[in-house]
């Protein structure tokens, strides 16, 4: 989309362990621009973690909270690379102030790889207890939900570096 491949900021957004995180700190660094990653902004402004703000305000007022941060981290004027949480995309205002302005790229994985990866991870509120079935079981739910992107990138069988360099390509 050329459109939006001069855009001066690049949108992450996919499910959880797809490597949204690990690719936007690459591009980074390629591009010499600031990131941002939406978790991490709540947690820092709440000085709370994102399993404590589940179990206080419940899903929907983190959902909140993540809307509120993603229109802030868009409606700043520098060129960003803003890695978002997998659930980011959920609410329909938030695809279209991501599209507004930005290039959005959603990764995608297999659920083995993604399993694999989150398993022994316990900052993923939606995750715990029985992993493997709440990943197939979310991933059913939003099968469809990162598809608004302007680029779709299945990680499964790529390196970061790999990723990042077909992301920059899109980009030319
Ligand atoms: C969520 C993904 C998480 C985090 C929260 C909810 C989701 O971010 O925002 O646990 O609903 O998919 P990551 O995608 O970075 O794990």
């Amino acid at each position: 989309n050329h459109e939006a491949g001069r855009r001066s900021k690049i949108v992450l957004v996919g499910f959880m362990g797809t490597g949204k995180s690990t690719v936007s700190r690459l591009l980074a660094e390629q591009l010499g621009y600031a990131r941002f990653d939406t978790d991490e902004e709540i947690e820092r402004s709440q000085g709370k973690r994102v399993a404590e703000l589940f179990a206080e305000i419940g899903e929907a007022g983190f959902r909140d909270l993540e809307s509120g941060m993603i229109q802030e981290l868009l409606s700043r004027k520098e060129p960003a690379i803003i890695a978002t949480g997998g659930g980011a995309v959920l609410r329909e205002s938030n695809r279209e102030a991501m599209l507004g302005g930005s290039l959005v790229v959603a990764l995608k994985a297999s659920a083995e790889q993604i399993i694999a990866r989150v398993q022994s991870d316990s900052s993923r509120p939606l995750l715990q207890g029985d992993v493997a079935a709440n990943v197939n079981r979310i991933m059913e739910q939003r099968k469809h939900a990162y598809d608004f992107a302007h680029l779709v990138l299945d990680t499964t069988s790529l390196n970061v570096h790999a990723v990042c360099a077909t992301i920059l390509q899109t980009r030319e």
